[in-house]
């Protein structure tokens, strides 16, 4: 099939490779000439694992093809996908101007019947709006589908590969067997393609992403209520998982959810509420929570260290909201760097990936270390925000060679509590009993 991905970020970036990969002509659009000269020349311009290997590929074997031209990537498509930015606006709703600009655009310069896909995640009701804005200036028959994206950044591509489920949302005829034969070969395992409505299809994805959020505070206010009765959050957390109903994923507690999607579309979602005259008291509560539990770690390094923060140096590990990307988006790291410096200390940090980034955003207000273990010299404390693989075993005794104190604060509860007793650390996390020196 000819298909026309508009946007090449991130899910555009991902959806128009893997298109590719089985076997589409796909053609990705996008208005910085820069990055579309990169991407040409085979240079990717984001970091997701295996995509990298897929996207050489494809564009190699001429199957994966980038322009700056609206008019050009269009002409031969049967479906084009818009995946373009939604930021939100400063009332916290989903800035639509992107995807309603090219939409109008499309609108003049389409020759035939085709499929507009809404792959942005988008607030109800935005399927009409393009529809609206595409038909303003188009009397060619067209059908506008919402079709959501669930990749998890780290694993997209798997994702992508292999959906849970693909929600696709007309009541178009045409476009169901049009999307159903696109999606087929992502669903052989017997995954199911979910057909709906646009407006349920839109929803899906808020819910979706909500929902999860909802799941994560929730275990963060259990961990706070582990701490204050004496409890253990991993047994609690084992204990309600194995319920089939409650699932054993996405219990994990910690310093907060971050990313690109779960602040945005838990926001969007209580301004879209409101705007329909509801008010969802559940995730007002969970934005609350997750706003806190950033910060979750320093009163405990406050009192280790009395109260007085100026002059101690940290050595932070992790600074991606999660393992596995550069993302720094809502990251908790740097809202622990932001309260650590206006306290008055230094901070050394070390990430796999994401010191570019926060090189960008906080310069030399901290320092950047090449390595894992040379991120502690002269530390006072070592604090983890990040779970990435490598600190998972680390060398114990570099670090208590490395470090002042033999202190660790650790917001993803990476190590036994038991392990750090015996090694002699003063080891404090989200909702276990700590080991005190
Ligand atoms: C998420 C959704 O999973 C994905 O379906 C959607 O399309 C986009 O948003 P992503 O933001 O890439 O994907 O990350 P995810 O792996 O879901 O993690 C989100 C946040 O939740 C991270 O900050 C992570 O640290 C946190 N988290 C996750 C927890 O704190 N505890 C958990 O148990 C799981």
């Amino acid at each position: 099939m000819k298909i026309t991905v508009v946007g090449t970020g991130y899910v555009g970036l991902v959806t128009g490779t893997c298109f590719a990969e089985t076997g589409n002509d796909v053609t990705c659009v996008d208005i910085d000439a820069s990055k579309v000269n990169k991407l040409s020349s085979g240079q990717i311009t984001i970091y997701e694992p295996g995509l990298e290997k897929l996207f050489e590929r494809n564009l190699k074997e001429g199957r994966l093809s980038f322009t700056t031209s609206l008019e050009d990537g269009i002409r031969e498509a049967e479906v084009i996908f818009l995946a373009l930015p939604t930021p939100p606006g400063a009332d916290g709703s989903a800035d639509l101007s992107f995807v309603l600009n090219v939409a109008a655009h499309l609108g003049k310069i389409m020759t035939g019947y085709k499929v507009i896909v809404d792959k942005s995640t988008v607030p109800v009701g935005t399927a009409e709006k393009v529809t609206a804005a595409i038909a303003q200036n188009c009397k060619i028959p067209f059908d506008v589908v919402s079709n959501p994206e669930f990749l998890r950044e780290g694993v997209a591509v798997d994702d992508f590969m292999k959906p849970d489920r693909v929600v696709i949302g007309t009541m178009s005829e045409r476009a169901r067997k049009v999307m159903g034969e696109l999606y087929a070969p992502f669903v052989r395992q017997g995954n199911p393609i979910l057909f709906m409505d646009e407006k349920s299809a839109e929803l899906t994805k808020y819910a979706a992403n909500s929902f999860l959020a909802t799941k994560i505070s929730f275990m963060n206010e259990i961990a706070i209520l582990c701490e204050k009765l004496g409890a253990d959050v991993d047994m609690v957390r084992r204990g309600i998982g194995s319920d089939d109903r409650i699932g054993k994923r996405f219990l994990f507690p910690g310093i907060g959810y971050g990313g690109s999607c779960f602040p945005k579309d838990v926001q969007a979602l209580v301004k879209s509420s409101e705007d329909a005259d509801y008010e969802f008291k559940i995730l007002n509560a969970v934005m609350d929570v997750n706003e806190k539990q950033k910060l979750f770690l320093l009163p405990k390094i406050k009192a280790f260290f009395e109260n007085n923060l100026n002059g101690k140096h940290f050595a932070l590990w992790g600074l991606a909201f999660k393992p596995n990307t550069d993302d720094i988006r809502e990251a908790p790291a740097l809202y622990i760097i932001d309260a650590l410096v206006a306290e008055g200390a230094t901070v050394t940090v070390f990430d796999p990936e994401a010191m570019p980034n926060v090189k960008h955003v906080l310069g030399d207000k901290i320092t950047y270390a090449d390595h894992q273990y040379a991120c502690l010299d002269n530390a006072d404390a070592l604090i983890i925000a990040t779970e990435w693989s490598v600190f998972r075993t680390p060398d114990f005794h570099k670090i208590s060679a490395s470090l002042k104190n033999k202190a660790i604060f650790d917001g993803r509860n990476l190590f036994e509590v038991s392990r750090m007793k015996e090694l002699g650390y003063h080891y404090e996390s989200v909702g276990r009993i700590p080991a005190m020196l």
